[in-house]
């Protein structure tokens, strides 16, 4: 059996994220165990934690300092890029930033420097968190969301030194780091009228992003650019500009998602006439909706007007809210 001290450590370091300590700690178990003739025990044990460093990317979660908790998310995305449905101009501008980052070292032989802070800009549900995703996987790093909603509003007042902590981090430990609704410290300088705190923010982020050298990526989004302060366009190597679906794209995402269930032959104009306006977000839930619907009456497949009336559904709180 496991000694008090080690089931105390394990619990710890669970709670306080401390992975190489909760690592460490198992592998001692593994080692005790064996000891104790319990030799299969150990075996296992090594083998499951083997198996979830493979499984964390490397082995690199890393440990955050107390200060960041709950202030930085971390996860290890699995989203390929396959199943991103853009515009064949933005799919291409994402692969050359991956391709980029796997041929820095190159680059740096000639005093160059591989893209890597980047601005997504565009209406919810069109795929910008989804990027960050994809370059994390593409990358093989893990994704670090900073909450930038809780950063100005929790921490107002300190939130030029968390700000500090972040980018000391993201120097530290190398990832994809985003911070989403950006504009929450982006603002327009002038739009200020908050005892010029909001600025010193500002002016510390336009700082902290000119004088970073990293080899983390940095991903900022946000819904509204015009509340952008103009000097913050030319801290990023590329702005990329988001969109809602055509015909074609929704057409590919609806076959992306709904696959096999789909039946053999669909009327697309159909179903098509009903997505009007909408975003690949609300088409992805829509078809899952149909899927679901498929599944629970038997039918087994989902056909145009199956995906034609769930399409609606999402459509309606766009109706109603332009009625108000
Ligand atoms: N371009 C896309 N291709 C495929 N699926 C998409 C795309 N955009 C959105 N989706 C689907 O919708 C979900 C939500 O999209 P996502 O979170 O990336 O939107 P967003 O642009 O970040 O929106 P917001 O501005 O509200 O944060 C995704 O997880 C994915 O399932
Ligand atoms: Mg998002």
């Amino acid at each position: 059996m496991a000694t008090a001290e080690q089931i105390k450590s394990l619990i710890k370091s669970h709670f306080s994220d401390d992975v190489e300590r909760f690592t460490t700690t198992a592998l001692q178990l593994a080692a005790h165990e064996a000891n104790q003739g319990h030799g299969a025990l150990a075996h296992e044990i090594r083998d499951i934690v083997d198996k979830a460093k493979a499984e964390r990317g490397r082995g690199v979660l890393l440990k955050f300092p107390q200060e960041l908790h709950g202030l930085v998310l971390s996860e290890t995305p699995q989203t390929p890029i396959a199943s991103l449905v853009l515009a064949e101009s933005l799919r291409k501008r994402i692969q050359r930033i991956v391709h980029e980052y796997r041929q820095q070292y190159r680059l740096k032989t000639h005093g160059l420097s591989n893209r890597r802070k980047i601005l997504l800009i565009g209406p919810p549900g069109t795929g910008k968190t989804m990027t960050a995703r994809v370059l994390a996987h593409e990358l093989r790093t893990p994704l670090y969301t900073i909450q930038v909603d809780k950063l100005v509003t929790k921490f107002m007042g300190e939130t030029a030194a968390k700000l500090r902590q972040i980018f000391d981090l993201i120097q530290r430990a190398q990832g994809v780091y985003l911070f989403e609704e950006f504009d929450a410290i982006g603002g327009e300088r002038s739009l200020d009228n908050d005892v010029g705190e909001m600025r010193r923010v500002l002016n510390s982020f336009l700082q902290f992003i000119e004088t970073d050298t990293s080899d983390s990526l940095i991903i900022a989004t946000t819904n509204s650019p015009r509340l952008l302060d103009k000097a913050l366009y030319r801290r990023f190597d590329d702005v990329l500009y988001y969109s809602l679906p055509d015909d074609s794209d929704k057409i590919r995402l609806m076959e992306n998602i709904a696959g096999s269930f789909l039946s053999q032959q669909i009327e697309w104009k159909k179903v098509i006439k009903e997505a009007a306006g909408l975003s690949h977000s609300e088409i992805d839930l829509a078809c899952r909706d149909a899927i679901k619907q498929a599944i629970l009456s038997d039918l087994q497949t989902v056909d145009a007007s199956l995906l034609a009336q769930m399409l609606k559904e999402r459509l309606a709180p766009h109706q109603t809210l332009s009625e108000h």
